[in-house]
């Protein structure tokens, strides 16, 4: 994938959501045509091969990748939702804040045991979503594949919280 290209269509908002806090903004991304594609391909490239049966998107920002990733590998997509989103029969898996615990939930039905799965996010920062996601998916009996994220921010060293996982990471930032 043209990483420079993808790089390119990032944009850097200070001060957003708090004041000291450099937001990263995908959305010029999604707005070109071209980067757009390259950071589809590129989420989905390594796993080609990998016989993925589900990507599981991590709300809100994992879905826009997370169909079509799952499209190009001929696979089903599964939306993980923050908790009381979802209509049907949950489970959920709890993980830590800065200041609290946040819940992400799949339908109870929608990762069958021994179904191969991709994790699909926009960043990885902490961690803390992405590993809830990875107990979430293995709770259900599904196997994880791997994690495809567009960003890591790496000084956070989210990785370390799934040492077990394939992380796939398109930009180092
Ligand atoms: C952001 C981002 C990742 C998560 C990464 O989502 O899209 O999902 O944080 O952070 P972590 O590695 O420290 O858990 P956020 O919860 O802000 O919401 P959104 O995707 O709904 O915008
Ligand atoms: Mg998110």
């Amino acid at each position: 994938p043209d990483l420079e290209l993808i790089q390119a269509h990032i944009r850097d908002v200070p001060d957003f959501p708090h004041p000291g806090i450099l937001f990263k903004d995908i959305t010029p991304l999604l707005n070109h045509r071209e980067a757009l594609a390259a950071a589809v391909d590129g989420l989905a490239a390594p796993f080609l091969g990998a016989g993925v049966d589900h990507v599981v998107g991590l709300e809100a920002r994992g879905f826009i990748f997370g169909a079509p990733v799952a499209m190009a590998l001929g696979a089903g997509f599964v939306p993980a939702r923050k908790a009381g989103k979802l209509p049907a029969s949950t489970i959920g898996q709890a993980y830590d804040l800065e200041y609290g615990t946040a819940t992400v939930e799949i339908h109870a039905d929608a990762v069958t045991p021994g179904s191969r799965v991709l994790i699909v996010d926009d960043v990885l920062a902490t961690g803390g979503t992405g590993k809830a996601a990875v107990d979430l998916i293995r709770k259900a009996g599904g196997t994880v594949v791997g994690f495809s994220v567009l960003m890591e921010l790496s000084s956070l060293r989210g990785h370390e919280k799934m040492p077990d996982v394939e992380l796939h990471t398109l930009l180092s930032v």
